[in-house]
């Protein structure tokens, strides 16, 4: 139950959670605090056996003579304090090295895995990593040393201490014998009570140790339950009007969160933005690498909040909009979009996968894709499984994914689709289908934004805004912005000359 409950918590807080390396860090010491949960209840039975048995003991010394009790605790009480000393030395260390045992995790698994291993073998990438790999063990490996080195130290002064103890009470208990005090029948049992007391108080102590030890782990948890509930995706809100006419972005500024405080403030992602989404169309964002354009997309589909300014649903804000109810209208085919483990049947269907799943509405979502092709060329049709490195499993190619992310999204049926490069790895032929799929789409009334870098595709387009740093430079229909002979003309021009130049005359010969 309760990693299940990190699970939910971790799938709902904001993306800028996620992506955040100090609440990343505190998912990853939290996932142990299920399973601590779990072992404390063990531990807390020892405890309890071991108290019993312990106030036994206590209780027949006391009987036996008063001055035996002070004793058994004396000797006790630095191994107590040993084993806390450690286990706290531990915890802190534990956190400390988190980050650098998760990269090496991080490491090792990029040695094995399918997706890196072209490279390691093409560009011998593997004895760089291994180098690494290596590096990163020695200094665990010192740190234990370390740990290990303070806890021998911590140790030899407990067991000192535990021995000076002994001998005082075997002292004692020898001092009484002499003087007449205590019968020897006395004095045995004595020996019996102290060794079983001792016996039974390190228990306890050791058991009480690892209780708190485990306890420390379940505070990570309960720390990021709490943290993942002021993370959370807020819900409910202001409900956005039915069929709105425009969205609109109104001095939209925003930039991600920057790692190192103390670093150059960087420029934002989006540099107060001011432009207009007309529904019902195509809308364009044109720009180079870097200029924003994802990030706009990110932020309309309530991925990131704005730092400053608004967007506003025809005048509803989205900020204090239901952000559940806003995801439902958006369909995203994102520039990563996931490439799922699982059957190509699911990889379509996840689109939406609260709504059951009919066969119709699947191959209407694959034909409108054009992704039949893609269907029937496998093995097991859309039952084919997609993950390589499992039994049954296939590999579909980039263009072949692309096809099936963007039948996931029309599969969603969301009335604004956002297409970010759908077509940067398909071939001519797909390329075209899929922007006549595209515009027959906005033709019923869907709306899309499409992000591209192929300006010929970008001619059908009812509004076309340009990108260049975080600002919008143009916006305008795709006939005025090359009548202006700004930014979109000249990118235009470029890409249109590579076709219509001349290729170098060979001399013959
Ligand atoms: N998750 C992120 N965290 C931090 N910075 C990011 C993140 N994503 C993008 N950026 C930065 O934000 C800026 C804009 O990136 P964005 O992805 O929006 O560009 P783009 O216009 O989509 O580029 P491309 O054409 O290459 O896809 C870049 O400078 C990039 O480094
Ligand atoms: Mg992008």
């Amino acid at each position: 139950v309760a990693t299940e409950m990190y699970l939910e918590r971790a799938a709902v807080v904001e993306l800028a959670a996620i992506e955040d390396h100090a609440f990343h860090k505190l998912l990853d010491t939290a996932q142990y605090g299920a399973s601590s949960a779990r072992r404390m209840i063990m531990y807390g039975t020892r405890v309890v056996n071991a108290m019993i048995s312990l106030i036994t003991a206590a209780g027949v010394l006391t009987v036996l003579h008063p001055a035996l009790l002070p004793l058994l605790i004396t000797m006790t009480i630095p191994s107590a304090w040993g084993a806390l000393t450690n286990a706290r030395r531990r915890y802190e260390s534990f956190h400390t090295w988190v980050q650098h045992a998760r990269a090496g995790h991080l490491i090792s698994a990029l040695l094995t895995e399918p997706e890196a291993a072209p490279e390691i073998r093409v560009h011998g990438v593997g004895p760089f990593l291994l180098r690494h790999y290596r590096a990163m063990s020695e200094t665990a490996e010192e740190e234990q040393a370390r740990l290990a080195r303070l806890a021998a130290r911590t140790g030899l002064i407990a067991a000192a201490w535990t021995g000076l103890a002994t001998v005082a009470t075997y002292a004692t208990l020898g001092g009484l014998l002499l003087s007449g005090a205590m019968a020897l029948s006395v004095a045995g049992t004595a020996v019996i009570a102290i060794r079983s007391g001792s016996t039974s108080l390190n228990t306890l102590v050791l058991e009480i140790n690892t209780l708190h030890e485990e306890a420390l782990f379940v505070g990570d948890l309960e720390r990021l339950y709490v943290e993942a509930a002021e993370r959370a995706i807020p819900v409910g809100g202001d409900p956005l009007p039915d069929d709105p006419r425009e969205i609109r972005f109104e001095n939209v500024t925003f930039a991600y969160p920057s790692d190192h405080p103390g670093d150059a403030v960087r420029r934002p992602a989006l540099d107060d933005v001011t432009l207009t989404l007309p529904l019902g169309r195509i809308v364009a964002l044109v720009g180079e690498n870097g200029s924003g354009k994802t990030t706009l997309v990110k932020l309309l589909a309530g991925l990131y909040q704005p730092d400053r300014g608004r967007i506003l649903w025809d005048g509803v804000d989205a900020a204090r909009a239901d952000r559940q109810r806003l995801a439902e209208r958006i369909a995203m085919v994102a520039q990563d979009f996931k490439r799922w483990p699982f059957t190509a049947k699911v990889n379509v269907a996840v689109g939406r996968s609260s709504a059951p799943l009919t066969d119709e509405r699947l191959a209407a979502s694959v034909t409108e894709a054009g992704a039949e092709e893609v269907v029937e060329d496998l093995p097991r049709g859309l039952d084919t499984l997609l993950a390589r490195n499992f039994s049954g499993g296939h590999e579909l190619s980039g263009g072949q994914w692309q096809r099936l992310g963007i039948a996931r999204a029309a599969y969603r049926r969301g009335h604004i689709l956002i297409v970010d490069e759908p077509t940067a790895a398909l071939d001519a032929r797909a390329e075209l289908e899929v922007f006549e799929k595209i515009r027959a789409l906005a033709g019923n009334g869907q709306t899309v934004v499409l992000i591209t870098h192929r300006l010929a595709s970008v001619r059908h387009a009812d509004l076309v805004h340009v990108l260049d740093q975080g600002r919008v430079v143009e916006s305008g229909t795709p006939d005025e912005l090359l009548a202006n002979g700004g930014v979109y003309a000249e990118l235009y021009a470029l890409q249109a000359n590579q076709f219509t130049a001349k290729p170098p005359v060979r001399k013959a010969g």
